[in-house]
C-alpha cells in the first residue's frame, strides 16, 4: 500500500479541542495517519512526490484538495445492510404489523447470495454518503463480511439472534462460528459482536447465554433496547420491569454493548445505560418513520451517555444517507425541546463520528483525524453553491450540505471512492442483481 498525501484542505479534526485546521495536509502511511498539519510536502514531481518525512524517505500518492473538507468517516452505528433488499417494499405500517406480515415473511425467503447482493448495494449507498464504518445485525453474516470484505468499508458485524425461535441453539452456535472466523479479518476492518435482537425475542435466561459465550470471545453485544412503548409494557407485564433493568439483570452490560434506539427510558433506565458505559445508536428517522417515538438525546448525552447516529434498515428509513440522518438529529431534537441550543451542529457532527466509533467500540482506532488513528478519511466539495460563504465548514456540514457533496473516500488507508467513483463496487451489476431478486423475496416473479 502506497501512502497518501492530500493536501491543501479544510481538516475538521474532530480531536478533543475541536480543531479546524485551514490549508492543511494529511499524510497517510500503511493505513494510518502519519500526520496532520501544515505543509507536509517537498518537491513535487506529478503525481509521486518525494515526501520528506522523519524516517526513510518514501513515496505518497498526491491528492490536492484545494477548495474540499476533509473530515473523519460517518460511523453507521446501526443498520440492517441487506435490507435495502425490502426498501419501499412495506411502508405506513406500525412496527409490529410491518415485522410480523411484512418483513419477517419476505425475510423466510432469503438465500444467502440474496443477502451478499443487498449488502453490496448498501456498502456503495453508505460509501457514497460518506460512511466508512457501520454496525450490521442480521442473517448470513459470512456474506455480509464478504460484502465488506469486497468493498472496503469497516464492518462490525453481528448475527441477530431470536431466542424464541426453533433454531435458536442452531443460530447462536452458527455465530459463535462467525465470530471465530471473522473477528480482525479483512485487514482488520471487520470485528464482531453477539447480536441478541431484543427483549421481546430475546428471554433472559437467553441472554444470559448468550453474555457468557460473548465473554468467553471476547466480544461485545449489538441488541435492540425499548423501541417502542409496546415493547416497554410486555416487558413490564411479563418480567416486571423495564428492558434496560431486565437486560441489566441478565448481565449484559458487563460487557461492552452497542443498543438500538433507547426512545422509551425512565431516569432510572438512563442511570444505568451511563454507569455501564452502553454506547447507544440513536435513529431517527426509523423512528419517525415507524411512529415510535423520539429518543431523549439531549438528556442522554447530557448524562455522559456515549449517543451515536444509525440508519436503521433501509426498510424503515428508506435510505442510508447519514448526512440526512445527522441533519434530521440536529434539528428533530430542537422541535421537542422548544430549544434551539439543546444539540449544536458540533455535537450532531460528534455522534456521527467520534461518538459513533465509540458507541460500536472503536473509539481508539478511529473518529478522529489525528496521527495515530486508522485512516477512515472522507472529503467534501465546498466549491458548491450551497457551501458559500465559508463562515462555519461544521455548519455547513450538518445543517447546508448534501451527500452528494462527498467527493472522496478513504478506508483503512484505501482509496474506496475518488471524485464521485466508487472504485471497489461494480455498481451496474448490484443494480441488476438486487433488482431481479427483490422481486423474488417480493413473491413476485
Ligand atoms: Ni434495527
Amino acid at each position: 500500500m502506497s501512502d497518501i498525501l492530500i493536501k491543501n484542505v479544510t481538516i475538521v479534526t474532530m480531536n478533543e479541542r475541536d480543531e479546524v485546521i485551514q490549508g492543511g495536509d494529511i499524510l497517510i502511511s500503511d493505513g494510518k495517519i502519519a500526520a496532520v498539519g501544515a505543509n507536509l510536502r517537498a518537491a513535487a514531481q506529478g503525481s509521486v512526490e518525494t515526501v520528506a518525512t522523519p524516517g526513510p524517505e518514501r513515496h505518497a500518492r498526491v491528492i490536492d484538495a484545494t477548495g474540499k473538507i476533509a473530515l473523519p468517516g460517518f460511523v453507521n452505528a446501526h443498520t440492517h445492510a441487506a435490507m435495502t433488499l425490502f426498501r419501499g417494499y412495506a411502508d405506513d405500517l406500525p412496527l409490529a404489523e410491518w415485522l410480523e406480515t411484512k418483513i419477517w415473511p419476505a425475510e423466510r425467503r432469503l438465500t444467502a447470495d440474496d443477502v451478499y447482493w443487498g449488502t453490496l448495494l448498501s456498502c456503495d449507498e453508505m460509501i457514497r454518503s460518506g460512511v466508512t464504518t457501520f454496525a450490521d445485525q442480521y442473517f448470513f453474516m459470512d456474506k455480509v463480511a464478504e460484502a465488506v470484505e469486497i468493498s472496503g468499508m469497516r464492518g462490525v458485524l453481528s448475527r441477530g439472534l431470536i431466542g424464541v425461535a426453533p433454531g435458536a441453539e442452531g443460530s447462536l452456535k452458527e455465530a459463535i462460528t462467525f465470530c471465530r472466523r471473522w473477528n480482525g479479518k479483512a485487514g482488520g476492518r471487520i470485528s464482531t459482536m453477539l447480536g441478541p435482537h431484543a427483549i421481546y425475542t430475546c428471554p433472559p435466561v437467553f441472554i444470559e447465554k448468550v453474555v457468557k459465550e460473548a465473554e468467553m470471545l471476547g466480544v461485545g453485544l449489538h441488541i435492540h433496547i425499548s423501541e417502542t412503548q409496546k415493547e416497554v409494557r410486555e416487558c413490564v407485564e411479563r418480567y416486571g420491569s423495564s428492558p434496560v433493568k431486565v437486560l441489566k439483570d441478565a448481565g449484559l452490560f458487563e460487557l461492552k454493548v452497542l443498543a438500538a434506539h433507547c426512545v422509551h427510558l425512565s431516569r432510572e433506565d438512563m442511570e444505568i445505560l451511563a454507569q455501564f458505559g452502553v454506547g447507544v445508536a440513536h435513529n431517527p428517522t426509523s423512528n419517525l418513520k415507524l411512529a415510535s417515538g423520539i429518543a431523549p438525546v439531549p438528556e442522554m448525552l447530557k448524562m455522559g451517555i456515549t449517543v451515536g447516529i444509525g440508519t436503521d434498515g433501509a426498510a424503515s428509513n428508506n435510505n442510508l444517507d447519514m448526512v440526512e440522518e445527522m441533519r434530521l438529529c440536529a434539528l428533530i431534537h430542537k422541535v421537542t425541546s422548544l430549544d434551539p441550543t439543546v444539540l449544536p451542529a458540533r455535537t450532531a457532527l460528534r455522534m456521527a463520528t467520534t461518538f459513533g466509533a465509540r458507541a460500536v467500540g472503536l473509539g481508539k482506532m478511529i473518529g478522529s483525524i489525528e496521527p495515530g488513528k486508522l485512516a477512515d478519511i472522507i472529503l467534501v466539495d465546498a466549491h458548491r453553491p450551497h457551501m458559500v460563504p465559508a463562515h462555519d465548514v461544521v455548519s455547513h456540514l450538518v445543517y447546508a450540505a448534501h451527500s452528494d457533496d462527498i467527493s472522496t473516500v478513504i478506508i483503512n488507508g484505501q482509496v474506496v471512492m475518488e471524485e464521485g467513483r466508487i472504485l471497489t463496487i461494480d455498481e451496474e451489476r448490484v443494480f441488476e442483481e438486487v433488482q431481479t431478486r427483490a422481486r423474488r423475496l417480493a413473491g413476485k416473479r
